[in-house]
C-alpha cells in the first residue's frame, strides 16, 4: 500500500488529491480543484499569464485542504507526484515548484507525471461510494481514447498499469487529431454559438430534446484506412450554418438541434475511429477518458453500440469527477510509476523541470 500526494498545475485547473494505492484499486481520500474558468471566461480562452498567477494564489490552500481533507500528514506519504508536462510552462511550473519544496522538506520521493498518463490512469481512480466495476474486468489489449481540450489520441494498451514502459503511449498511439482536438470541436462551435468558454457542457447541455439528424454536418477522414480524426474543417461547416440560420432568423428555435447535430457529428467521428481502431487491434475492451469523456451523448451511444462490437464488457470511463483535469489521477500515475522506482529523491529532485511539448 502507498499513500500519494498529487500536485495538478497544467493548465486551467489547480488540483491537489491524497489518494491510497492498493493491491486491486485506487482509493480518492481526498480531491481539492480550483477551477479558473470563471476567470479565463471574459476572454473566451484560457490566458497562460493569467493562469500561472492563479495557480500561485490557489496552489498552497489547495495541497492544505487535501491533506486535511484525507487526515494524512505529509511524514505519511509515501510520494509526491507532480505534472511536468505537457501544458503552459508557467502554470505548470508553479506546481513543480510547489511539490519540489513539499518533497525537499519532508525528504520524499517526487514522480514526474505525464499529463496524458494521468487521464490514462484515470480509469483506476475509485471514489469513496464508487459503483463503478473492477479493474480486473479491463481485458487487454485496451482501446484506450483520452479526449481532451487539448488531445484525441487513440491507444491500444497491452500491459496493465503497473508494467507501462516509460514511453508507453509515445509506443501505443495508432490514432490522433490532425488538427483540433474533439475538446476544442466543441469548445469553437460553441463559441460561434455564443456559449462561455468552455464550451462542450454547454452544448451538451443544450442539445437534450435536440434533433440529432436535424442538420447533416460533416464527418471528416471516414475511410477506414487512417484511425485519424480532423475537426477543423467541421467548425467551418458549422460556422457557415450557423451564419445562414441568423440570416434567416431561425437560430434561435433550432438552437437545441443545432447543438444536437454538432454533438452528433463530433461523437459519430470519435465512435467510429474508436471502433474501427479497436477492431483493427483486437482489442477486447474499450476506455474513454479526459474531459469529452463525461459527454453525455458519447456515454449514450457507447452504452448502446459496444455490444455490437463483439466486446464482451462494457467501455470503461472515469467517475464524472475524474474525467476533466484533476491532480487524483496525477496521484495514481504517480503511483504507477513510484511502484517500478521511477522517482527523484534528495538533491536530485531539485533538477526536475517543467516541459511545455515533451515528445511524447
Ligand atoms: O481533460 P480536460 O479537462 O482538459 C484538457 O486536458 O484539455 O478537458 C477539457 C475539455 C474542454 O474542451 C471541454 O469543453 C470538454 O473537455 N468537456 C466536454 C464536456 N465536459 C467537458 N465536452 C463535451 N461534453 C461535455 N459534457
Ligand atoms: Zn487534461
Amino acid at each position: 500500500m502507498s499513500l500519494i500526494l498529487g500536485i495538478e498545475s497544467s493548465c486551467d485547473e489547480c488540483s491537489a488529491s491524497v489518494v491510497r494505492y492498493g493491491a486491486d484499486e485506487i482509493k480518492v481520500l481526498s480531491l481539492s480543484t480550483f477551477s479558473q474558468i470563471a476567470i479565463h471566461q471574459p476572454y473566451g480562452g484560457v490566458v497562460p499569464e493569467i493562469a500561472s498567477r492563479n495557480h500561485l494564489e490557489t496552489i498552497n490552500p489547495m495541497i492544505e485542504t487535501a491533506l486535511a481533507e484525507s487526515g494524512i500528514s505529509p511524514h505519511d506519504l509515501d510520494a509526491i507526484a507532480v505534472t511536468n508536462r505537457p501544458g503552459l510552462v508557467g502554470a505548470l511550473l508553479v506546481g513543480v515548484s510547489a511539490a519540489k519544496a513539499l518533497a525537499y522538506v519532508h525528504k520524499k520521493p517526487l514522480v514526474a507525471v505525464h499529463h496524458l498518463e494521468g487521464h490514462a490512469a484515470s480509469i483506476y481512480l475509485r471514489s469513496e461510494n464508487s459503483t463503478l466495476g473492477s479493474r480486473n474486468d479491463m481485458q487487454l489489449p485496451l482501446l484506450l481514447a483520452i479526449v481532451s481540450g487539448g488531445h484525441t489520441n487513440l491507444y491500444v494498451i497491452k500491459a496493465p498499469p503497473e508494467l507501462w514502459p516509460p514511453d508507453f503511449l509515445k509506443r501505443s498511439l495508432v490514432g490522433k487529431s490532425r488538427d483540433d482536438a474533439a475538446g476544442e470541436a466543441f469548445d469553437k462551435t460553441a463559441k460561434i454559438l455564443g456559449f462561455p468558454y468552455p464550451g462542450g457542457i454547454w452544448i451538451d447541455r443544450t442539445a437534450k430534446g435536440g434533433d440529432p439528424n436535424r442538420f447533416p454536418l460533416p464527418r471528416a477522414l471516414p475511410q477506414k484506412a487512417t484511425f485519424d480524426f480532423s475537426f477543423s474543417g467541421f467548425k467551418t461547416a458549422v460556422a457557415l450554418l450557423a451564419e445562414k440560420l441568423k440570416r434567416e432568423g431561425t437560430l434561435e428555435e433550432n438552437l437545441s438541434h443545432l447543438c444536437a447535430s454538432i454533438q452528433e457529428a463530433i461523437v459519430d467521428a470519435l465512435l467510429t475511429k474508436i471502433f474501427l481502431a479497436a477492431r483493427a487491434n483486437g482489442c477486447r475492451s474499450l476506455a474513454i477518458v479526459g474531459g469529452v469523456a463525461a459527454n453525455s451523448r458519447l456515454r449514450e451511444r457507447l452504452a448502446a453500440e459496444w455490444h455490437l462490437h463483439g466486446f464482451k464488457v462494457p467501455p470503461f470511463f472515469p467517475e464524472m469527477t475524474f474525467c476533466t483535469d484533476n491532480a487524483a489521477m496525477i496521484a495514481a500515475a504517480g503511483a504507477f510509476r513510484f511502484r517500478q522506482g521511477h522517482f527523484l529523491k534528495e538533491a536530485d529532485l531539485l533538477t526536475l523541470n517543467a516541459i511545455a511539448n515533451p515528445e511524447i
